[in-house]
């Protein structure tokens, strides 16, 4: 046993993948071990471009039913909860809080019949969100995103991937990229970050922008290890099959992990191509069919849920009753973004999904914690178990379910990252 772990006691009911116990206590304590993120070599067990170890702070030791604690620990220090519920830390997969300017006015536009997709054809939606932020300098992007980082904070994220996405030329994506490392080096969350080719640059010939993408872009995000992953967005007016096939193709050749905004707006193939190139995971999925939900299954891959762009643009969120025949392991994320999905926190995307996608409450737990870390590559990660780090949010009130339940008011006590006490709340 190492010195330092310590017993925490008078959990009223602890939630997490994959149990649930009643007065429960939590050994913490040792450091986990290191885990790895940012560049991968595909196939082999050699990094080609390096790997990154990032330190995941204090690990759970043990976790069960306080009559249970094993004799060794019974004799540690600690500290007692006085009967609240505990979670595990949210895990937020998909993310894109690095953005300049503002789109209120789409939004007021949007709410009075303006269309999502005529307003991009036209120039303004993501590419309005482009210019302001190629016209941003690096510490003013840093300064916005870090704030943006503090409202996740104390929504409950204690990790975050985060895209880049609205440079689209090499310069502004790599700019964005490193705003996502600062981000991560600051903690106190975790951070992974993900190279997103989103729409082709109208003032660049598309197919130079698509070979510039796979043979510039990805290659210097991969050997400057900015990026973990590589995301395309494959729909109308962004990229076609194809050309998201060469793109997460050079992703994997440079040693990246892959991902995919799959199915959102039309129907493109591109999930089951993630299935095929066995990707992390496809998201949005708002027209994916049970095809696409078992070929993701079948590959290990997850299928993803956005409720928060699916409700902003009056889509159906894939619901339940097709995602769960297939067995296909379903993450929640807010999918955070100046236009489609401007949420904080991921509470407000668990809560979506059970109130219209009919999905149970252990279900967007489960989402929003345990598959969404499986969707960053990160298979210990949001989860309470022994050897997970040791994130945990600490309920004001005994139902660890709590602050699922309460819309618009937060019922979260505390937040720990591995095993540090990030901010508690008076009283
Ligand atoms: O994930 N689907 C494409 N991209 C973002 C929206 C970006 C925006 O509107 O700025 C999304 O929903
Ligand atoms: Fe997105």
């Amino acid at each position: 046993m190492a010195e330092g772990n310590r017993v925490i006691r008078g959990i009223s009911e602890l939630y997490t993948p994959f149990e649930r116990f009643e007065n429960a206590a939590m050994v913490v304590g040792q450091p986990a071990a290191t885990t790895t993120t940012g560049p991968r070599t595909a196939g082999s067990g050699t990094a080609a471009n390096g790997i990154d170890e990032v330190e995941v702070g204090e690990q759970v030791v043990w976790v069960g039913p306080e009559r249970e604690l094993p004799p060794e620990h019974k004799g540690l220090p600690g500290l007692n909860l006085g009967g609240r519920g505990v979670l595990p830390g949210f895990v937020d997969s998909h993310n894109h809080l690095i953005w300049a300017g503002s789109r209120v006015e789409e939004f007021v536009r949007r709410s009075a019949g303006a269309d999502y997709e005529e307003i991009l054809a036209a120039g303004g939606g993501i590419m309005a969100t482009v210019r302001d932020t190629r016209a941003a300098s690096e510490a003013r992007l840093t300064a916005v995103a870090r704030r943006r980082v503090g409202a996740f904070l104390r929504g409950g994220v204690t990790t975050l991937e985060i895209k880049s996405g609205y440079g689209l030329d090499t310069e502004n994506e790599l700019k964005m990229l490193r705003v996502a490392r600062r981000l991560q080096s600051e903690g106190p969350q975790r951070v992974t970050t993900t190279l997103l080719a989103h729409v082709p640059d109208p003032d660049v010939d598309r197919d130079a922008y698509v070979e510039r993408f796979v043979s510039e872009t990805i290659p210097e995000a991969a050997r400057l290890r900015l990026a973990d992953t590589v995301d395309v967005f494959c729909d109308r007016q962004a990229f076609d099959l194809p050309e998201a096939r060469r793109i997460l193709e050079a992703g994997l050749a440079a040693g990246l992990q892959i991902t995919a905004h799959a199915e959102q707006l039309s129907h493109t193939g591109v999930a089951l191509l993630i299935a095929e190139l066995h990707g992390l995971s496809a998201d949005h999925l708002e027209q994916a069919t049970a095809e696409d939900f078992a070929a993701l299954a079948a590959a290990g891959a997850v299928a993803t849920i956005l409720p928060g762009a699916a409700v902003g643009l009056g889509l159906p969120l894939p619901p339940a009753s097709l995602t769960r025949p297939s067995g296909v392991r379903v993450a929640i994320a807010s999918d955070h973004n100046p236009g489609s999905s401007p949420h904080y926190g991921l509470l407000p995307s668990m809560q979506l999904a059970t109130a219209l996608g009919g999905y149970t409450v252990e279900e967007a737990l489960i989402g929003a914690s345990a598959h969404a870390a499986d969707a960053l590559g990160q298979p210990t990660w949001g989860r309470l178990a022994p050897g997970s780090p040791a994130d945990y949010l600490v309920v004001d009130g005994p139902a660890a379910m709590l602050p699922l339940y309460s819309w618009g008011h937060s019922r979260l006590h505390e937040m720990v990252i591995g095993g540090h006490s990030v901010w508690r709340r008076d009283g």
